[in-house]
């Protein structure tokens, strides 16, 4: 009888399935460690991301490489108000990219950065289930439809005047 299991292959599939375990465990682990820092610090702070390697013996570079996979962690500090433009199809056509640069201009950053003031953090989507008001902006959770760029101006200034009615 032909013997199926050698003591080579074994070992190789014993590896394999360690490797495989052990990936998915720390990968598991480590994404729930990264969710409870964001949910400090509403972003991972590089300093934070080192304490964690540090305390899990896992190279940094490992757990960048997890975070930036994932799209819904915050690599840089955000801002008190998400603005996220629906780049989706629908909002378009409809004149999306001209609202996100009315965005980009009166509020001075790029997709991705937050503007000084740490008012406002700028962001692309893809599709924000609201295609026939395009085009579409959410800020914090809220949908704003049928946005043209002096409506776009108008809400971003209402925000403004909410934080300042919050500082006073
Ligand atoms: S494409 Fe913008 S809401 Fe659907």
């Amino acid at each position: 009888m032909t013997q199926i299991v050698n003591e080579d292959k074994k070992n190789e599939l014993y590896a394999f399935m360690d490797e495989v375990s052990q990936e998915r465990r720390s990968n598991s682990y480590l994404i729930a460690v990264l969710h409870k820092v964001q949910q400090l610090y509403g972003y991972l702070p590089q300093e934070v991301m080192d304490q964690v390697a540090e305390k899990m013996e896992i190279p940094t570079s490992h757990i960048w490489g997890v975070a930036t996979f994932y799209h819904y962690f915050n690599l840089k500090p955000i801002g008190k108000n998400i603005v996220s433009v629906c780049m989706g199809t629908a909002c378009y056509v409809k004149g999306a990219d001209k609202m996100l640069l009315t965005l980009k201009k009166e509020l001075g950053i790029e997709i991705g950065e937050t503007t000084e003031d740490k008012l406002f953090t700028l962001q692309e989507a893809r599709c924000l289930g609201a295609c026939g008001i395009a085009p579409v902006m959410m800020i914090n959770g809220k949908i704003y439809g049928e946005l043209d760029s002096k409506k776009t101006v108008d809400i971003i200034n209402q925000y403004r005047k909410a934080a300042q009615t919050d500082i006073e």
